[in-house]
Formats: C-alpha cells, structure tokens, sequence
C-alpha cells in the first residue's frame, strides 16, 4: 500500500493522520498515512529513511519547513515565494517540494463565504506563516494588504520580497486604514497573547486566526471583544492545506467539508 507521513517534531498531537485517513477512504484511495517525529538534527535522514521504505510523500510541519524546503531537488512556485515546503512527493530519486498552506487559507476562506476580491486585508505577523499567504492572496485581487509586523523591519522585508503596489508595510503600531479582513498570521496566539494593535482597526472586519483552539482563540476573543463581525479559527486552513497536498499527491481533490465537522465536533 503506498505509504504517506508527517514529519515534525514534536508531533503526536497532529490531526494530519486522521485528516489524511478520512480522505483516502472517501476518495477510495489505497494508503496509510502515518507520524514521524524526527529526531531536531535528523530531519534529512529521517526523510532518507522513509523513502527508502517506500515512502511516495510527506507532510511536514514545525520545526522542519526550511528544512524541507532546503531538501528538495525541485521546489513549486508557492514553496519559492514560502520559503518553506509542508509537502514533499518522492518520484523516482527525486524530491518535490511544495507548500499547500496559502492555497489551504484562500480555500477555507472562500469555502466561509469571505470575498477576497477587493477586500481591504491586514495581515499582521512577517514570520513563515505570513510569507507563505502573500502571493495566494494577492491572486485573488484584494484592494490592498497591509502586513504588519511588532518588528517593522521584517514587515518591509516581505513587501519588498512581494512586490506588488497592493503591498503596505508597517510595524504593529502605526497602521492606518481600515480592514475588511484581519488575518493573523503571528505566532503570537501559541503564547496565549494577542498582536498589540488597536482595537478599531478590526471592528467590523472579519478576523481570521490561523491558529485553531477548542475554544475561541486569544486573537478572535479579543477581536469580538473589539466588535469584529466575525471570527474564524484555523481549522479549516489545516484541513484545507491537507486536501491540496493530497491533490497533489492523488490527482483527486477530497471532500473537506464532513472532515471538517468531524474534527470540530472531536474538538468540542
Ligand atoms: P511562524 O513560522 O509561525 O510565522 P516565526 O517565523 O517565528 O513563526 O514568526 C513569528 C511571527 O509572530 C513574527 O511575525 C513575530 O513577530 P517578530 O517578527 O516581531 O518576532 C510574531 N509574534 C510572535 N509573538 C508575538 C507577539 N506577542 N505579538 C506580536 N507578534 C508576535
């Protein structure tokens, strides 16, 4: 049966193996999919290691995306623009490296019923979560994006990366405008903390925390606290980065949506 995993370190907690589960069995797709936790220094050989054995692909999560993105023999655009791969496909000695996660955000957001095109977007946080959304995004002709950053330096420097006349940098504290959607692309929320940016500038926006929680997450209740018109959790960007990273492994594209519930339902 071919063989599928997700590298990461720590990674016992990962949903990936039940999400990846559900697809194969709908799509009728003969596979197993399983966790590796490589050891910190020996990401690449793990990966030697499974292909060895067979392996045909692989996600991969914290700490290894660079690592990943450094391994491969031929890199996706999405993983170029990333600077990191979550999805690697083993083909006859070689290393594809992609990254599903923008496509995953774009498609959860669509899928929410949010409009992209001409939306007014802050994206707040300049880390590898956030380089990996820009390029997806701007495909779906937003009136601008603004990324903004605690540290302002690493905000220009993804614009300047970016370039697009849609593209505004700045650090957290002087952002001007007003948003239809606020995305959080920072790490902050892992800490328990919220991004320090004023509250009016998310009231009345849709606030999307890539991050997922069994209850609200700090950033979407302080958001609703602020008078955000909606918040919406990570989930169905896991879930969603989990069914292009299939595609490109499958060639069919699953069904997100039951997968979808079934994990919030877990969850709750
Ligand atoms: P990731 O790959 O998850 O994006 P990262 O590359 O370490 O991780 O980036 C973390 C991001 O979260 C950065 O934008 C970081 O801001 P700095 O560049 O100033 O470090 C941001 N971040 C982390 N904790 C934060 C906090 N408490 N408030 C605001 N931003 C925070």
């Amino acid at each position: 049966m071919d063989q599928y995993a997700v590298f990461g370190n720590p990674i016992s907690h990962s949903k990936s193996p039940a999400i990846h589960t559900m697809f194969a069995k709908q799509t009728q797709q003969a596979m197993e999919y399983g966790v590796i936790e490589a050891p910190l220094d020996g990401f690449e050989k793990a990966v030697g290691e499974f292909i060895h054995r067979g392996g045909q692909g692989a996600n991969v999560t914290l700490p290894f995306k660079q690592q990943a993105f450094a391994l491969a023999d031929q890199l996706s655009e999405a993983a170029r623009l990333a600077e990191a791969v979550n999805t690697l496909s083993f083909n006859k000695g070689r290393i594809y490296g992609d990254n599903t996660d923008g496509k995953g955000l774009v498609a959860d957001l669509k899928l929410q019923g949010v409009t992209l095109t001409d939306a007014r977007i802050l994206l707040l946080g300049a880390g590898g979560a956030a380089r990996g959304v820009i390029a997806p995004l701007l495909s779906e002709l937003p009136a601008s994006i603004h990324v903004a950053n605690r540290t302002e330096q690493r905000a220009v420097e993804l614009a300047v990366q970016n370039p697009s006349s849609k593209l505004v940098a700045s650090g957290l504290d002087n952002i001007e405008g007003e948003f239809d959607l606020v995305i959080n692309a920072s790490s902050a929320s892992l800490a328990g903390s919220v991004p320090s940016i004023r509250g009016p500038l998310v009231a009345d926006a849709v606030c999307y925390d890539m991050v997922y929680a069994a209850t609200v997450t700090p950033f979407n209740l302080w958001a609703r606290q602020q008078g955000a018109s909606r918040t919406i959790d990570g989930l169905g960007m896991l879930v969603c980065q989990a069914a292009e990273s299939f595609a490109i492994w499958r060639g069919v594209r699953p069904d997100v949506n039951p997968v979808m519930q079934f994990l919030r339902a877990q969850m709750t």
